[in-house]
């Protein structure tokens, strides 16, 4: 019989039959003339393909170089004693040939995690193949998934918002403008406000889209181009908000722990502890006291003063001396965007939250929504901003208001905090920053 095409997650199963793999080359060991050891990988696992005598000795094999596509033929066993070799199968091989050949040498020049890290950008392409590049993407696949199945868990929905928008969310200084048939357009800074317009006719609603920051200075943690996982939910309060930002992160640390791969964060992260409920939440004031308290200064050397944005600085140092998730709310409306709902005691204050993690810092910016109409205007007022483009957003506040709020996480830094990757580019396939857009 013809034998059966599997992929490598499958090898366990088919022990003992004769199977057929495609896969590329990862490593390869020749010993003599008479014995070639080659490891492949398909994505979904690696196999030992033991190749002897004539298999080895074709042209084909004395040529073959690593990230070679290649077919294999033969029976998958338990690998033998005293071999260590990813994933423990190994194939007696029977039968193959090369689907796609690799040039002399392979990509070893392409595939160096030694390289200094502007050539490893360029060839980024290329170290995606990398054994550790390839944990992170299959990583970020997966908390996607978890992020997911969190929202659908809890009754959300699932909304595409437009990436080429008229209105500016976070301000317009890291706005990326674009020629868009002659009118002015920009790249998406958050899908807040089109979440907002759904409320009404699809309740509790999130969206995963790609949002853009026109950030000109290089930051471990910054990109111009990041997966936002944003969500918006009405008729609830500030305490509620904060509630289901706490939930969302301990669920989806779960679900990706309990997942056929939660394994893999241990690999990349062995001191990772999933954090616990409830977070330590603290107030904007208590923490630039503390902060003054402890003489933690600003990149400039001053100390942060109360009515300014903490820099990202002094919140690193706050967050890893508390070393665990910090809650961060009641942020002066100074320093948060138009839309940003006041708090009923303290007119200077508003009910906005950031979560900070330990290494990374803020992952989630949220806050309750200014719900009435005159008080919005006003927001639009105080920032300058033009309310001519807005008049649809400004149509929520006619139609059925309600008091409402939401959250943005950015996915980069969230696997950053998992995974504890320092540089935020390496949790993205092909980063975008300043001065990169290449591959
Ligand atoms: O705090 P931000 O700017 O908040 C908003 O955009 C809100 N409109 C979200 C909402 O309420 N729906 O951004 C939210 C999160 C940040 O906490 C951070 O994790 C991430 O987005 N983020 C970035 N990630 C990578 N590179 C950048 N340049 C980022 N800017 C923000
Ligand atoms: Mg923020």
């Amino acid at each position: 019989p013809a034998p059966t095409k599997i992929k490598l997650r499958d090898a366990v199963k088919t022990r003992g039959t004769r199977v057929k793999i495609f896969g590329w080359v990862q490593r390869i060991s020749r010993i003599g003339k008479r014995l070639m050891f080659v490891i492949i990988r398909d994505g979904s696992g690696f196999l030992l393909c033991v190749m002897k005598n004539k298999l080895c000795q074709t042209y084909d094999a004395l040529t073959l170089a690593t990230e070679a596509a290649i077919c294999v033929f033969g029976v998958i066993s338990q690998v033998s004693e005293g071999k260590t070799v990813p994933d423990n199968h190994e194939m007696a091989v029977d039968f193959w040939e090369v689907i796609g050949a690799s040039p002399a040498g392979g990509a070893k020049k392409l595939l160096n995690e030694e390289a200094h890290p502007d050539v490893q950008l360029d060839n980024r392409h290329m170290m995606l193949r990398g054994e550790n590049t390839a944990k992170i993407m299959k990583m970020r696949s997966v908390v996607t998934h978890c992020f997911r199945e969190h929202f659908f868990s809890r009754g959300y929905f699932e909304l595409q918002p437009p990436t080429l928008v008229q209105c500016q969310v976070e301000g317009g200084s890291t706005l990326f403008k674009v020629d868009y048939f002659g009118e002015e357009a920009y790249l998406t800074q958050s899908s807040q406000l089109y979440l907002e317009t759904v409320m009404p006719s699809m309740g509790d609603v999130f969206c995963m889209a790609q949002s853009y920051r026109a950030e000109v200075s290089r930051t471990h943690r910054n990109l111009a181009e990041y997966s936002h996982v944003e969500a918006e939910c009405p008729f609830i309060n500030f305490d509620e908000l904060m509630d289901k930002i706490e939930d969302l992160v301990c669920d989806v640390v779960d679900r990706v722990l309990k997942s056929p791969f939660g394994n893999i964060v241990y690999e990349l992260n062995p001191d990772f502890k999933a954090p616990k409920k409830p977070f330590r939440r603290m107030e904007y004031k208590s923490a630039v006291a503390w902060l003054r308290k402890n003489k933690i200064t600003k990149d400039n050397g001053t100390l942060c003063k109360y009515g300014e944005d903490i820099p990202e600085t002094p919140e690193r140092i706050m967050t890893d001396t508390f070393n665990e998730p910090i809650l961060l709310f009641r942020l002066p409306s100074k320093v948060k965007s138009f839309y940003a709902q006041r708090c009923q005691d303290r007119r200077r204050l508003t009910e906005s939250v950031d979560l900070l993690m330990p290494n990374v810092g803020e992952i989630v910016g949220g806050s309750m929504r200014i719900w009435q109409q005159e008080e919005l205007e006003e927001g639009f007022k105080r920032k300058g901003i033009n309310t001519e483009n807005y008049y649809w957003y400004i149509d929520q506040r006619k139609y059925g208001t309600c008091p409402h709020g939401g959250y943005g996480l950015g996915l980069e830094r969230f696997l950053c905090w998992l995974l504890n990757r320092y540089r935020i580019r390496e949790v993205v396939p092909y980063p975008r920053f300043i001065g990169r857009c290449t591959p």
